[in-house]
């Protein structure tokens, strides 16, 4: 049975200067070894990111300003995330369809990776995705 995506709750430390949240890997909040950190920003209005899946590489997803939504899909069922809080991220696992759309302006998507950049982990193609995943 393959994993599920899973919305995460960060601590989030109130003060009257302001709120501070933070992520801990290796199984503290996100249930990987954080391995490479990219985020995306300066989208266009409209834009689509995404429209592949990683064999090995799974993810933590949060809308550190602004939101946008992240679209999945197991090669079974389809799952739709809003992402507008910085306490809260959205666990990706391995072999998911992903895309991310709706950025508002000025939103910035920070993602955490449990591997290195590989291009070759990645599957662009949604037939061959589904061919792999629904076996
Ligand atoms: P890609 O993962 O296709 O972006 P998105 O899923 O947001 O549409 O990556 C876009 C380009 O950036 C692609 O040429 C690969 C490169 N890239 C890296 O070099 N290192 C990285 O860690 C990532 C995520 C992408």
């Amino acid at each position: 049975m393959a994993e599920k995506p899973q919305i995460i709750e960060l601590p989030k430390i109130g003060d009257r200067r302001g709120n501070l949240s933070f992520i801990e890997g290796a199984g503290k909040h996100v249930p990987f070894v954080i391995r490479r950190t990219y985020w995306i920003y300066d989208v266009p209005g409209g834009e689509v990111r995404g429209g592949h899946a990683y064999r090995e590489n799974c993810e933590f997803v949060v809308a550190l300003s602004g939101s946008f939504d992240v679209v999945l899909h197991d090669g079974r069922q389809e799952y739709r995330y809003h992402l507008n809080r910085s306490y809260y991220g959205l666990y990706v696992p391995r072999m998911m369809w992903r895309s991310m759309e709706n950025f508002s302006t000025n939103s910035l998507a920070l993602v955490l990776s449990s591997t290195d950049y590989s291009e070759a982990d990645y599957i662009r193609d949604f037939e061959v995705f589904r061919k792999e995943v629904v076996r």
